[in-house]
């Protein structure tokens, strides 16, 4: 396991190559593993794997979505926050499986920030993304993460460089 988070990066460039449907399943079986709070499963997914839908939300927030443009996959993380209010955090979680998912599985991806994101013509990206994919009204959209096989090369994370500053012990 630790091997693959120092391996995983985000990845933004993707190979012009089909992800089969079995590896896809591989996916969100690790997806739906998700823990939540109170196991209330708030969330729900929308795979995208349509040129031109991916196209469309890939420019909804210029270069910060631009990935999903080139990717060959497209998982939207949605949730019901009058489920749970834990919903950011379950949501979080949910997205963090799948990229560490795909990962493990040779893929590349990259988290776009849709909550509280505006596109270049100051529309809410939320708002864009739910019509364009047909989600009701009161689903949040947390992320969408973007998948393929990797067309770039990022160096590991390396036990030299990680913040252990950051760890404090039995007090800040
Ligand atoms: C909450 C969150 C929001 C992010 N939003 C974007 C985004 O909108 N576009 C993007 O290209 N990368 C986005 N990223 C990816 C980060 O830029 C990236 O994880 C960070 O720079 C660390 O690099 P690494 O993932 O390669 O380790 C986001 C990551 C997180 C966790």
């Amino acid at each position: 396991m630790l091997d693959l988070l120092m391996k995983r990066r985000s990845i933004r460039k993707y190979k012009n190559q089909e992800i089969e449907e079995k590896i896809l399943d591989k996916i969100l079986q690790g997806a739906l593993t998700s823990p939540s709070g109170k196991n209330k499963r708030p969330w729900e997914l929308v795979v995208v794997n349509n040129k031109e839908l991916l196209k469309n939300l890939g420019a909804s927030r210029g270069g910060a979505s631009q990935p999903i443009a080139n990717a060959e996959l497209a998982i939207a993380v949605l949730v019901d926050p009058d489920i749970t209010d834990t919903w950011i955090e379950d949501a979080s979680i949910m997205a963090t499986v799948i990229q560490l998912s795909a990962e493990s599985l040779g893929l590349g991806s990259c988290w776009i920030q849709v909550r509280n994101r505006l596109t270049e013509d100051g529309e809410n990206v939320e708002d864009y993304v739910k019509k364009l994919l047909n989600i009701p009204e009161k689903y949040n959209v947390e992320t969408i993460i973007s998948i393929g096989y990797p067309d770039e090369e990022k160096s590991h994370h390396n036990l030299e460089t990680l913040p252990y500053d950051k760890v404090h012990y039995n007090g800040f």
